[in-house]
């Protein structure tokens, strides 16, 4: 088992990793200050079949009261209406501002959850339980909320977990295109932060069977969670570095918000994200970088998708516009002059048009 903290300047909290978490969850709950009143363990209706039933045993060795509320699977369940469906099952149930959220699951039950936490009578204490691989990034560092149809993650609140605890077995059930979103954001991290990282997955992990589920998973989970936490920690609110852990994400939110929430993985459309903001990199920087055409094929190789060729480039563009980091209407990505090395650059639309073009046509 591992343990690393993330340290920010509002909050302290522990990352446990490896075979057997959960068992840390008890003492972790029954040492809180001011102690805890009831649990409320929101989860979604694929994973609640498979581990509801573990965890609320084990957190039933806290004596607390322990609820449940199970929401719809899937992306476009980051709504609005299980926002409101959660909050009232919270409601019902009588907790109060001592009771403690448990999110167990991937990334969306993690944001909803988180969210509904930091609203819940103005914010109460929540944990993650991470079922996915992709939630080794969306767990740690407090971003919690739900789309909106005209854009992804726009309302939300930061609001940090009093603990991540992540049991690499939970992964075991995860299908594989599961398993490829998540990989998605574990290249993002050694890309920008990581060069020996990175040479360490492309060299070590050719097929997502390489990644496997013991070892080589257990170090991209950890190494992941170790770049997102130092970057968190230099910067929680996001006012600089934090901005590059968007990298890949202003093409990739756009193409979920465009395709309908769901339709493709998180990671898929990053990593879609990440092709397109090194050939925007190539033409800001002027030169390619000697790695962009390996990713390409690696990213292939792996299996992520190409885009659809019916997806409008205008569209497209509009979404981006109305990213979160856009600024009085033009687009900020977070490019690449070096592989390790990320900055955010603005982007005129121009560029953006033809390269949409290009990129929607290249196969
Ligand atoms: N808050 C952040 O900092 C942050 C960072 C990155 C991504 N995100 C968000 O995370 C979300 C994507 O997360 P995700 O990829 O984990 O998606 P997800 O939570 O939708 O999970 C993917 C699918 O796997 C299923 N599943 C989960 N765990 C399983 C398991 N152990 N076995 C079998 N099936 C399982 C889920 O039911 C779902 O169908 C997006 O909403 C994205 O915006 C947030």
């Amino acid at each position: 088992m591992k343990k690393l903290s993330v340290r920010t300047a509002t909050k302290e909290y522990p990352v446990i990793t490896g075979s057997g978490a959960l068992k840390e969850i008890v003492p972790l709950l029954l040492n809180m200050k001011p102690a805890v009143t009831s649990l409320m363990v929101i989860s979604d209706d694929n994973v609640a079949p498979l581990y509801l039933s573990d965890v609320t045993a084990e957190l039933s060795k806290t004596a607390l009261p322990v609820y449940d509320h199970i929401v719809p699977h899937g992306d476009q369940e980051k709504s609005f209406q299980n926002y409101f469906s959660c909050q009232t099952a919270a409601l019902e149930f009588g907790l109060d501002r001592h009771s403690v959220i448990i999110a167990l699951g991937g990334g969306m039950v993690g944001d909803l959850a988180g969210f509904v936490a930091g609203t819940y009578m103005r914010g109460i204490r929540f944990i993650q339980v991470p079922t996915t691989l992709l939630a080794h990034d969306s767990s740690v560092g407090g971003k919690t909320g739900i789309n909106h149809h005209l854009g992804k993650n726009m309302i939300g609140v930061f609001h940090h977990p009093e603990a991540v605890i992540y049991d690499a077995e939970y992964l075991k059930t995860l299908p594989q295109h599961e398993i490829r979103s998540g990989f998605a954001e574990v290249i993002k991290h050694a890309i920008i932060k990581d060069r020996s990282f990175y040479r360490y997955l492309h060299e070590n992990v050719r097929s997502l069977d390489d990644l496997g589920y013991g070892t080589r998973l257990e170090e991209a989970i950890t190494k992941g969670i170790q770049i997102k936490a130092e970057i968190v920690q230099e910067d929680e609110r996001e006012n600089g570095v934090r901005a590059l852990l968007n990298f890949g994400h202003t093409l990739g939110h756009a193409i979920e918000a465009e395709l309908g929430y769901g339709k493709w993985t998180h990671g898929d459309a990053v990593a879609a994200g990440m092709l397109f903001a090194l050939r925007i990199g190539a033409s800001v920087y002027g030169t390619s970088l000697i790695e962009d055409s390996e990713i390409n094929e690696w990213l292939q190789e792996l299996g992520y998708p190409q885009l659809p060729a019916s997806l409008s480039p205008e569209k497209l563009l509009s979404r981006m516009k109305k990213d979160k980091k856009a600024h009085s209407g033009t687009v900020k990505m977070v490019l690449l002059p070096e592989i390790g090395k990320a900055e955010v650059r603005e982007v005129p639309d121009p560029l953006l048009i033809e390269e949409l073009h290009k990129f929607l046509a290249a196969k």
